[in-house]
């Protein structure tokens, strides 16, 4: 099924081409009236999509051409001019449907199915959309306005504030906007402020030079640097130590940096989006974040709902990670309606990451391919209800989930299965036996020096457990 899509808004296309291919529609898109006659001369379409202001005419006037080729396809137009005017001047034509903007992505899609009466692009909603396109899933009312707002950031600079709690899908906003918007062609760099120790995050967001201090023994491109042409993800800003807020500050405001021990300043061009999970009003209220950094950053906020006020959005992600689970080679899983509906009204505390989990655990667990509401009950009573991210289940259960969130590298996966496994293992031993390594290897049945060379390795420091 084709469609033919007009549309010289970059961005508005972008996201009607993820919405239409996800339906299973093949899209060819132009920006011009006179790029649709040529394509229109070229081959058939199911279906026209076209805006109504177009660099080199008016989408509707023109239509007597469209209609001269392909007088049955259906036409649905699209536009900005939401007057009655274009509304009546597009129903005298015949068109299937009018969609003043902004417009419901969602509503649009289905329309052009309608259109084209085709049944089979989706059968019961069974299989799910491939996944192409939009990276993010869900079509909810909450989500659309996220789209939207994703929309308008794309062809610009602005920087951009993702906040929403904990899983409900920030990074992944903020990788949507740079592979969507005009910097894709340069570096996506992300860095994990809370993850870097105090007295390194300078230095790894500005470089340093050779010598700057002990240890620095070259000269160091800071995540700032490697970002350059590109866009520089800030995740977790609001765990980020006052000093650093300083310096990140500083650089924002004059767009230029200077790498630790070095003297002379460099011009940086990175598009910039943060992200926390932390709500930062109190946190400036209590001086432990910068409010002026807040305006810096705060330009255009956008701000992920948590998966329970979406509930609408739950069958369409439950399916899209059955999907991948199956990719991974995890068993091949449907799910019932009565299953889907019985997910949806979960608390889902832990947003769309602690769903993707219990997914990728239920493909692994589930008694039969179609799980139904019956075989879906005893798997979600063995969801911990206080657990927000971090569930404690079976290990089973988490060696499936942690393979889904870490994707070790090919050829690493049992080294790093293991280390990971061997670590709590590790401590928890340990501290039952006050650091004790000789009697934790004898606890643990292994030989002492394979333990202490494991420890080792794993950057283990039996002393910190010592009771
Ligand atoms: N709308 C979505 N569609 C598909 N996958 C999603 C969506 N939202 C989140 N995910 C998946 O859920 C997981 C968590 O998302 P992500 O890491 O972006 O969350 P986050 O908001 O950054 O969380 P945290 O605050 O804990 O860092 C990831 O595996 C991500 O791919
Ligand atoms: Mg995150």
């Amino acid at each position: 099924m084709s469609v033919l899509l007009v549309e010289d808004d970059v961005s508005i296309a972008l996201v009607i081409t993820a919405a239409l291919e996800a339906e299973g529609f093949a899209v060819t898109g132009c920006d011009s009236i006179a790029e649709r006659d040529r394509l229109l001369d070229e081959r058939a379409y199911d279906a026209l999509v076209t805006d109504v202001m177009l660099t080199d005419g008016d989408g509707i006037e023109t239509l007597g051409a469209v209609r001269a080729v392909a007088p049955e396809m259906p036409i649905i137009i699209l536009s900005a001019q939401n007057t009655l005017d274009t509304a009546v001047r597009a129903s005298d034509t015949g068109a299937f449907e009018y969609f003043p903007k902004p417009f419901d992505i969602d509503e649009l899609a289905r329309t052009v199915r309608q259109a084209v009466g085709n049944a089979s692009a989706r059968g019961a909603g069974e299989e799910d959309a491939p996944v192409a396109g939009l990276p993010l899933v869900g079509r909810s009312a909450p989500m659309q306005a996220v789209y939207r707002m994703i929309t308008r950031v794309l062809r610009n600079d602005l920087t951009v504030l993702v906040l929403g709690e904990s899983g409900t899908g920030k990074e992944l906003v903020a990788e949507a906007i740079h592979q969507l918007g005009h910097r894709k062609a340069g570096p996506f760099v992300a860095v994990n402020t809370a993850a870097i120790p105090a007295e390194l995050i300078e230095s790894e967001l500005f470089g340093h030079e050779k010598g700057a201090f002990t240890g620095a023994v070259a000269r160091h491109a800071g995540k700032f640097e490697q970002a350059q042409g590109g866009t520089l993800f800030l995740d977790e800003i609001g765990d980020m130590p006052l000093d650093a807020q300083t310096r990140l500050l500083r650089a924002l405001q004059s767009g230029r940096i200077r790498r630790v021990g070095g003297r002379e300043e460099v011009a940086v061009d990175v598009r910039i989006v943060a992200a926390t999970n932390r709500d930062l009003a109190p946190m400036i209220a209590a001086g432990t974040f910068r409010e002026d950094l807040f305006y810096r950053l705060n330009v255009v906020p956008i701000t992920l709902p948590p998966l329970r006020e979406r509930p609408d959005d739950v069958a369409a992600l439950a399916r899209h990670f059955l999907q991948q689970a199956a990719l991974e080679g995890l068993p091949r899983r449907r799910l019932s309606e009565d299953a889907a509906k019985l997910l949806a009204s979960q608390p889902w505390r832990g947003n769309v990451r602690e769903l993707r989990n219990f997914i990728y655990r239920m493909a692994l667990l589930a008694r039969e391919d179609l799980v139904d509401a019956e075989g879906l009950e005893p798997l979600l009573a063995s969801v911990p209800t206080s657990s927000s991210s971090g569930e404690q289940v079976g290990l089973d259960a988490a060696v499936v989930s942690w393979l889904g969130e870490n994707r070790p590298a090919a050829g690493q996966v049992y080294d790093a299965a293991l280390a990971a496994f061997e670590r709590p293992l590790f401590i928890e031993v340990l501290r039952q036996t006050g650091g004790n390594q000789l009697r934790a290897a004898q606890h643990l049945g292994i030989n002492r020096n394979t333990l202490r060379k494991r420890l080792t390795e794993l950057a283990i420091d039996p002393g910190e457990l010592q009771r």
